[in-house]
């Protein structure tokens, strides 16, 4: 059986669900990705059956031979989408086909099969629905979804799988950067580089962030938050962080973030917060930005704000940077005016607190 556009999910309930008085106690300081609720959708592909088999199960460990393509190769990508609170009670996505769709992108990328966009659509839509009492109710909470596919074929040649797992976990979620610090500081790495010209830099491959992690390690021992790329080739074009994209905001009151050349994740985000700037009269430049650049402009004042943006990080102002040469502040190490502005744009609209004139929200339970 080949899934059509409208798929039906088997459900086959937990019979070991987390109690009622459990749940709302790992509910009331959750953290980010730590606290996991009952159940998981699951999608088999097969060359010979396609995409089949869509169920939503009991959240489980998976039984893998030690053989199989993933373990070795490293064939896989993921999503990273949140379903919010609504004020009726209710629950919410944000842009799903947008993640549908940057999910078949990663997946062509990684010579994996496409999945269909509304089977994809319709997994998270299923498991949301089963989970909805896994949402935090709280100003930052919210469900976080991964979805993601590998490779699950037994074969230790190098080629793509013929056979996938696909599957949706959620996991309820508070702010990604704990500490209650106002903004966060940022190693620029120049040992290391996330993506290169022709690699897998604008795909969500798992590979990209086992790339980053000793570039994150670094940035820890220097005492910062999170690590900032530079480009692979000439080394001094700002690029994005681990897993966040980045703006700039000058005293003339002009935004600047880098542009999407297929090194960096192209953010849904990024392109709401573009939107949403320039629909408010904020003038956006998506070009290059040099590391040298930024810190003139810091020392000087021309830029007054930057800030990092992401499903988890949501709009997290950057405070600090430091590199090997040195360090500059920005601003008042705080929140500026304009980042606050589009953050709480944003926000509002994901949260059913103010109009949605884009049609990005999908009202779902
Ligand atoms: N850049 C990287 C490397 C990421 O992992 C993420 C997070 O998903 C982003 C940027 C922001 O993307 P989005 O706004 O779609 O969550
Ligand atoms: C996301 O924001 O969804 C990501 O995948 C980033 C990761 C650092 C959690």
């Amino acid at each position: 059986m080949s899934l059509g556009a409208a798929p039906t999910f088997a459900f086959e309930p937990s019979d070991d669900m987390v109690a009622v008085d459990e749940r709302a106690r790992r509910l009331i300081d959750p953290g980010f990705g730590r606290v996991f609720t009952d159940h998981m959708a699951i999608i088999r592909y097969s060359e010979e059956k396609g995409w089949h088999d869509p169920r939503i199960t009991a959240r489980q460990p998976l039984q893998m031979d030690p053989g199989a393509a993933v373990l070795h190769y490293a064939q896989e990508i993921f999503e990273g989408m949140k379903a919010y609170h609504r004020p009726n009670g209710g629950a919410a996505l944000f842009r799903p086909d947008a993640n549908a769709r940057r999910f078949n992108a990663s997946a062509r990328r990684l010579a994996m099969p496409e999945l269909p966009e509304e089977l994809f659509l319709e997994s998270v839509r299923a498991l949301v629905r089963t989970e909805k009492a896994w949402i935090p109710d709280n100003d930052d909470g919210a469900l976080y979804l991964r979805p993601f596919m590998f490779a699950s074929e037994v074969f230790l040649g190098v080629k793509p799988s013929h056979e996938y797992i696909y599957m949706v976990i959620a996991s309820s979620v508070g702010a990604y950067f704990k500490g209650g610090a106002p903004s966060v500081s940022l190693w620029v790495t120049r040992e290391y580089t996330r993506a290169a010209p022709g690699g897998t830099g604008a795909a969500k491959c798992g590979g990209n962030y086992a790339n980053s992690l000793v570039a994150q390690a670094e940035a820890i021992r220097q005492g910062c938050d999170q690590v900032v790329f530079l480009d692979a080739v000439e080394r001094r074009w700002v690029e994005e962080l681990g897993g966040m994209n980045i703006f700039f905001v000058f005293e003339d009151g002009s935004m600047q973030t880098p542009p999407l050349t297929g090194t960096i994740l192209p953010g849904i985000t990024r392109d709401s917060i573009l939107r949403l700037a320039r629909d408010q009269g904020i003038t956006v430049r998506e070009e290059p930005y040099s590391i040298e650049q930024w810190k003139a402009d810091a020392e000087s004042g021309r830029l007054t704000e930057a800030f990092a943006c992401g499903t988890a990080a949501v709009v997290t102002p950057i405070g600090s940077v430091k590199g090997v040469d040195g360090g500059f502040t920005i601003g008042g190490q705080s929140a500026g005016p304009l980042t606050q502005r589009l953050r709480a744009s944003l926000v509002d609209i994901q949260r059913g607190q103010a109009p949605d004139p884009y049609g990005w929200v999908e009202q779902i339970a």
